[in-house]
C-alpha cells in the first residue's frame, strides 16, 4: 500500500463494533476511502471523499441488482444497506471472492508478455458484461465529472458519447489544447465519426476495468468484478473493450505495447473493428482527461494527452 492512501481509522472500527460486528478488520484502503471485513460474508465500504450522494448510491445499488439478474461466470457487487454516519456514507456489501489481479500500485508489475491467464480473464469479463443488457437505471447514471446522465436527451450511445465529449472539452479544454495542438480538429473528427457509427447493441458498461477491480482465484480465473461507477453506464460493448485495452496498463514500461496487443486481441476475439476501438479510446481520453487534475501536472491528464497526440499522428 502507498503511504498516500487513506489509513484505516480506529474510529470506524469502533463504529462497526458499536453496530454489533464483533471483529471488524481493515480489508483495503483506496485513495478515497476504506473497506472493512465485518464477518459473515459482509464488508463495509466507507465513502469518505468520493463525492457520492445517497441518491447516487441507491442508483448504483439498482444497477448492481440489474446486473445480478443475469447469470455471469463471476460475482458482481451487491449493496445490502446504505447509511450515513457523521456526514459520511457507508455501504454494506456482500464480500466478493478472490483477490485483486494486481493492486493499484501495479504490484506485481505487468509482465512484458501478458500471460494467457490474464488475457483469458479479460476476455471472460468482457464477454460476460457484454451479455448483460443495458437497463434504464444504467442509462440514468452520470459518468464522473459530468453534469447530467449520459443518455439524457439521446437514444444512441455514440451520440450520447459525442455530446459528452463536447461538455468535457468545454471544462478544461484550454489546458488540453496546450498539450495537444490540433485538439479542435481531432474533437471535430471524433464526434463526426461517433455520429456516423451504426447503432450498436446496448450492454452494461463497467468503464474502469483496471487490474485492482477484477478479483481472481488462485488459478488466476476471474471470480469477481467490482468498483463500478467511475464510467459506468449502458452502451456499446466495443467501448468497454477499447477502454480496457487502453487502461489495463497505463503507466508500466510496456504500457503502449500492452494497449496495442489488447486492442488487436479484442478486435479479433470479440469481433470489434479496430478503428472503432481506437475511436473509442480517443473519446475516453477526451471525456476523462481532467478528472484527477485540470492540467499537465496530473498523471492521468498527461496519459490522455499522450494518447490523443498518438491519435493525431496516426499511430
Ligand atoms: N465487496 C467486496 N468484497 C471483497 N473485497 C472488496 C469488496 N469491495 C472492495 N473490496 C476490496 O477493496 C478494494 C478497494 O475497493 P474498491 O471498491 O475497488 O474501491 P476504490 O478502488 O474506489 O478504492 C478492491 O480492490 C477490493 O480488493
Ligand atoms: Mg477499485
Amino acid at each position: 500500500m502507498n503511504d498516500h492512501l487513506q489509513p484505516h481509522d480506529e474510529d470506524w472500527v469502533a463504529y462497526f463494533v458499536g453496530r454489533g460486528h464483533s471483529d471488524p478488520q481493515p480489508l483495503a484502503a483506496g485513495v478515497e476511502g476504506a473497506v472493512y471485513r465485518l464477518g459473515n460474508g459482509v464488508v463495509a465500504k466507507v465513502w469518505s471523499g468520493r463525492g457520492r450522494t445517497l441518491d447516487a448510491l441507491s442508483l448504483i445499488r439498482q444497477v448492481y441488482a440489474d446486473i445480478r439478474r443475469h447469470p455471469l461466470p463471476f460475482a458482481t457487487p451487491q449493496i445490502l444497506a446504505t447509511e450515513e454516519h457523521n456526514g459520511t456514507l457507508v455501504t454494506y456489501e456482500r464480500e466478493l471472492p478472490g483477490a485483486p489481479l494486481r493492486d493499484d500500485a501495479g504490484n506485481p508489475p505487468p509482465a512484458r508478455r501478458l500471460p494467457a491467464y490474464e488475457t483469458d480473464a479479460l476476455l471472460t469479463v468482457l464477454r460476460g458484461l457484454a451479455s448483460v443488457p443495458g437497463s434504464s437505471a444504467m442509462r440514468r447514471l452520470t459518468v464522473r465529472g459530468d453534469d447530467r446522465p449520459l443518455w439524457e436527451g439521446h437514444t444512441r450511445f455514440p451520440d450520447a458519447l459525442a455530446a459528452l465529449l463536447l461538455r468535457a472539452v468545454h471544462r478544461n479544454g484550454g489546458a488540453l489544447e496546450a498539450s495537444v495542438p490540433g485538439l479542435a480538429g481531432l474533437l471535430e473528427r471524433t464526434t463526426q465519426a461517433l455520429h456516423a457509427l451504426p447503432t450498436p447493441p446496448v450492454a452494461a458498461l463497467h468503464g474502469d476495468l483496471v487490474p485492482s477491480n477484477i478479483h481472481v482465484d488462485e488459478a488466476g480465473r476471474p471470480v469477481a468484478v467490482l468498483d463500478f461507477g467511475f464510467f459506468t453506464t449502458a452502451g456499446d460493448p466495443a467501448f468497454e473493450a477499447a477502454v480496457t485495452a487502453a487502461i489495463w496498463d497505463m503507466y508500466g514500461p510496456d504500457a503502449e505495447r500492452h494497449t496495442a496487443e489488447l486492442t488487436s486481441l479484442f478486435a479479433t476475439s470479440l469481433g470489434h473493428e479496430e478503428e472503432v476501438l481506437t475511436l473509442y479510446q480517443a473519446a475516453y481520453a477526451m471525456a476523462t482527461y481532467d478528472l484527477f487534475g485540470p492540467d499537465e501536472s496530473d498523471g492521468h491528464f498527461r496519459w490522455c494527452a499522450a494518447l490523443l497526440n498518438r491519435a493525431l499522428s496516426g499511430h
